[in-house]
């Protein structure tokens, strides 16, 4: 019911192929979506949501018949997955709208959208019997891929750009008991080094692995369940290695091929200004041209994204679009994120940023139904947070000596009653 192919050529692979051996491709695997029944789906869902075995409270592993079949006992879960979706009444009047939501990945176990992919990664990693996992990070995928890691007894070793990645997240990674390798270069550096290696040595699960898309693709299905199974017009992500918007646009593709929603969301991805190679060749249709990429939404700072054909592939089938906004724009949109007291880490906040232009550009009318995907929490990146309350004076709103505290709150609550 699902098989791996190559994503260019469709020839069929090898299970675990991280390349077509024929044109050398990223792999994915192909859902035979006529074999489902989506009442079924839904029905089955609904019923899992109310259980109490692990595998059914996870938002990941509740859709696991639409995945490539993992043995039960070699299942890694945190619980992740099942997210919430929030209204944004701040976020809707900033970028122009009458209403607008967010699905906040970063309430996931380890804090990013990456933990959706993981589990399905690690397990799969286990149950071939793999000792060790590796990945190339800008943070994010480090945390994840540790944290699952030492859940399933395995080993995990990180490739990270040596400057500008969050010392939050490489604390959570070190915390794991991950082993942190400082490349001198950029992300792009590290993940052509793991792809290079020799795959019996260890298990790479960076999203050139199906696995991962797999996992990331119940974003989608979340998202829906989460609406009724009523898809928005329009869902804006931002875009790094672009191993995300393949995920979701091939979860938003196979609900609507099977039945669960009765249409397919345009996609909208987003990327930093200084690091948008994909947005750059979108209108035109032309090859990607890797870029050195500059970013302070460290997350995405990516110039040679792995994924674009198959991200360009989605984007298209979905007739979304791409497009790149300036850090100062991400800066605003994260503070009005932060406002509606949902608050994100940098790099999520280029969705609402793009939302913002897109709406100015005319592109998305102003009664439309959107949904922001923000990828990581708040709490990724503090360093970013604080110089941004610093920058303009307002790391805290007043200093009180400890005296004068309680005379200072009755003033500054009497003028707020
Ligand atoms: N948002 C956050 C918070 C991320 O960490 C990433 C990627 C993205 C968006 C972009 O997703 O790469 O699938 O297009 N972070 C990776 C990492 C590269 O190593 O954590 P993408």
């Amino acid at each position: 019911m699902i098989a791996l192919r190559c994503s260019a050529c469709a020839s069929p692979l090898e299970i675990d192929a991280l390349t077509c051996a024929v044109c050398g491709e990223l792999p994915a695997f192909v859902l035979d979506t006529a074999a489902f029944a989506a009442d079924e789906i839904r029905a089955r869902s609904r019923a899992r949501r109310a259980s109490i075995d692990p595998r059914d409270r996870s938002g990941v592993w509740r859709f696991r018949e639409l995945r490539p079949p993992i043995d039960e006992a070699q299942i890694v879960t945190l619980r992740e997955g099942d997210v919430p979706l929030f209204d944004a009444p701040l976020g809707a009047a900033y970028a122009g709208l009458a209403r607008l939501s967010y699905l906040h990945l970063g309430m996931n176990p380890t804090a990013s959208f990456k933990d959706a992919g993981m589990t399905v990664a690690i397990s799969r990693a286990r149950e071939r019997g793999s000792r060790v996992a590796v990945c190339a990070s800008t943070g994010n995928t480090a945390a994840s891929m540790a944290a699952y890691a030492a859940r399933a007894g395995m080993t995990a070793v990180v490739l990270a750009p040596v400057d500008g990645i969050s010392a939050a997240k490489v604390a959570q990674t070190l915390d794991y008991g991950a082993h942190v390798v400082a490349v001198e270069g950029d992300f792009d550096d590290a993940l052509r080094a793991v792809r290079a290696l020799d795959p019996s040595m260890a298990a790479v699960v960076n999203s050139v692995n199906p696995y991962r898309i797999e996992g990331q693709k119940t974003a989608a299905f979340v998202l829906l369940e989460g609406r009724d199974w009523n898809a928005p017009d329009w869902v804006v992500l931002p875009g790094g290695n672009l191993g995300n918007s393949s995920a979701l646009g091939k979860g938003f593709r196979e609900a609507y091929d099977i039945g669960l929603a009765d249409r397919m969301p345009h996609l909208a991805v987003v990327q930093a200004s200084g690091a948008a190679p994909f947005a750059r060749v979108w209108e035109t249709g032309a090859d990607l041209v890797p870029v050195r990429a500059q970013t302070d939404a460290t997350a995405i700072r990516i110039g040679d994204p792995a994924s674009w054909k198959k991200a360009r592939n989605e984007v298209r089938t979905s007739a979304g679009t791409v497009l790149a906004v300036d850090d100062s724009e991400i800066a605003d949109a994260r503070a009005v994120i932060g406002r509606d007291g949902v608050g994100c880490e940098p790099a999520s906040a280029a969705s609402l940023a793009g939302l913002r232009h897109l709406v100015q550009d005319g592109r998305i009318a102003r009664d439309t139904d959107v949904v922001c995907v923000l990828t990581g929490h708040v709490l990724k990146d503090t360093a970013y947070a604080t110089r941004y309350h610093e920058s303009g004076a307002r790391y805290a709103n007043a200093i009180v000596r400890g005296s004068s505290v309680a005379a200072y709150l009755a003033s500054l609550l009497g003028a707020h009653a």
